[in-house]
């Protein structure tokens, strides 16, 4: 399932992001996004039936801010343990049905294969590079849709 998320999954979010970066956001700058009104989250989620519950476990974050009519993809991380199944695409496909006018815009390291895939299978397309943008030697792309 595709959702919003609320203040309730920051644990989740801190988790993923924990085990996704180098150099994770801490919990307060994540817990911020909550606050500011341009800033979005939505999660992937999954189902988990036990013998007595149903639980919902989170597998994937992507926070985007919403400054229209552009957009920003800020952040987009899924669970070490899930990856190679679609997640992060699914994620991204649906951001970008739900809001189809927004001109999107975002930076990847250029190292970054596996989210290079996921920004290009959705359609993102690299317009330049920007040197030093993760630091001394880490280029980017820039990539817009
Ligand atoms: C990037 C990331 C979000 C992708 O999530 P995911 O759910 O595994 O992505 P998907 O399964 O939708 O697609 C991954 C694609 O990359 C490909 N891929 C994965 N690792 C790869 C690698 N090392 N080299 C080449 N392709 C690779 C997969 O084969 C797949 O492409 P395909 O569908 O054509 O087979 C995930 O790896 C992640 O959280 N990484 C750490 C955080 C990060 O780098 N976020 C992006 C910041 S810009």
């Amino acid at each position: 399932m595709i959702r919003r998320a609320f203040i309730d999954d920051l644990d989740d979010i801190v988790r993923i992001e924990k085990r996704s970066f180098v150099k994770p956001w801490s919990a307060e700058s994540l817990e911020a996004e909550f606050n500011r009104p341009f800033s979005k989250i939505f999660l992937f989620t999954q189902e988990e039936r036990g013998e007595l519950y149903i639980t919902s476990k989170t597998l994937a974050y992507i926070i985007v801010w919403l400054l229209c009519p552009e957009g920003e993809i800020v952040s987009l991380a899924v669970d070490p343990l899930y990856r190679g199944r679609g997640i992060a695409s699914a994620l991204l496909r649906r951001l970008l049905t739900l809001f189809p006018n927004v001109y999107w815009a975002l930076e990847v390291d250029i190292s970054n294969t596996a989210a290079l895939r996921v920004y290009e299978k959705c359609s993102f397309k690299k317009r330049r590079k920007i040197k030093n943008y993760y630091g001394q030697g880490r280029d980017a792309f820039l990539m817009t849709i």
